[in-house]
């Protein structure tokens, strides 16, 4: 069988980031062993020990190399907090906003799956199986603001959420189409338009017009105070939130901790234009308290690998990483393994 081949950039990145990437690739290589895919790897220097050995955070080389990729798996980028030498915000804005910016990941995508044998902080969590579709290049995000008079009493500061009709459309089509793939074809707005009338009112007519292509899929809306509230209550009403850049922020976040916590929530940052890379990567950071001590947990790293592989349209050896995946999870109980461990374990079960 003719094996199609995958360039990939792989930006490891610091503390944990090295070593959860590292198996995530291990498992990666291990499903697509026998095709229908061979990755060829190349690797990019890019972080806060990167930054502290060169002053470099993304130089435009790097960013053009990394366009000429099919996708990105990444790390996590990040000094230790007491670092004093890193100023706070430096590599997030000049790196990881940038790349999402450049590339145009204007969907940002966070499964939220409670697996079978996973401890939630809820008491009643029910099954909870949903995914987030986080607007990722415009909101308040943009850096569209300022600052006068700064640092005396008549400071004035705007931060300007920026909605565009093209931004607003092409990511609620996208959650549209991926609700009407899933088995309950469900899809909630989550904004604010009660008091964020001009934006909220964009999101609202472009969420009823595009449901007008999509008669099969059942629509809700909720404002995103009372979001919080049924993301805590009652977790699976929900299967497919679309919702702008910076409530999503917010309820992933509170996504990945009802259904277990860090460890295991991955993230995607896609182009579906194609017109540049998607890059995957783990929602966590770069966990200096545990790094290089192989206690960190690869699972979010590998179902990143496991979101990258659907994109790139391998959907059969996505489920298979993803059922090992959940195979894995559900017989961890009490057993501590290395990350190297955890990754062999699930890199075999997918041989
Ligand atoms: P963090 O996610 O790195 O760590 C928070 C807590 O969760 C720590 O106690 C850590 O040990 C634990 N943890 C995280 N990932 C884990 C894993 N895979 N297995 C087991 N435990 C895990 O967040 P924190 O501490 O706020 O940030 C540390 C650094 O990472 C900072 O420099 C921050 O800016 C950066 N960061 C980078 C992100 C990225 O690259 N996308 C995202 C979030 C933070
Ligand atoms: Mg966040």
């Amino acid at each position: 069988e003719a094996s199609k081949v995958i360039s990939l950039a792989v930006i490891p990145g610091d503390g944990i980031g090295p070593e959860v990437t590292a198996e995530a690739v291990k498992v990666l290589k291990a499903v697509t062993q026998d095709g229908p895919a061979r990755f060829e790897l190349t690797e990019y220097q890019l972080g806060a020990e990167h930054w502290l050995r060169t002053g470099e955070t993304l130089p435009d080389e790097t960013l053009e190399a990394l366009k000429g990729h099919d996708a990105i798996l990444f790390g996590a980028v990040g000094a230790a907090p007491g670092d004093t030498q890193m100023p706070s915000g430096l590599i997030e804005r000049e790196m990881l906003l940038k790349l999402r910016f450049s590339l145009d990941h204007f969907v940002n995508l966070r499964p939220s799956k409670l697996y079978p044998g996973v401890a939630s902080p809820l008491a009643n969590p029910g099954d909870i199986d949903f995914i987030v579709v986080r607007e990722g290049t415009e909101g308040p995000y943009v850096g569209n603001g300022g600052s006068l008079r700064t640092g005396t009493e008549h400071e004035i500061a705007t931060e300007v959420s920026l909605n565009t009709a093209h931004g607003v459309e092409r990511v609620v089509r996208d959650a549209f189409r991926r609700a009407s793939e899933r088995p309950r074809k469900k899809l909630t707005l989550v904004h604010k338009h009660n008091v964020l009338v001009y934006a909220g009112s964009l999101w609202k007519r472009t969420f009823e017009s595009v449901a007008a292509d999509f008669p099969d899929v059942e629509t809700d809306y909720l404002h995103v105070d009372a979001a919080t509230i049924f993301l805590t209550t009652n977790p699976s009403r929900f299967d497919v939130i679309v919702t702008d850049n910076l409530f999503g922020d917010i309820i992933t976040d509170l996504a990945a901790a009802v259904t277990g916590g860090i460890g295991l929530a991955a993230s995607g940052n896609i182009n579906m234009e194609g017109t540049f890379p998607s890059m995957f990567e783990p929602v966590h950071g770069s966990a200096p308290d545990i790094a290089g001590q192989q206690k960190a947990d690869p699972t979010a790293a590998i179902l990143s690998a496991a979101l990258m592989l659907h994109h790139l349209g391998f959907d059969a050896e996505a489920e298979r990483v993803e059922q090992a995946v959940e195979s894995d999870v559900a017989s961890r109980a009490g057993n501590t393994r290395t990350t190297a461990e955890i990754g062999d374990a699930i890199a075999a079960a997918v041989s």
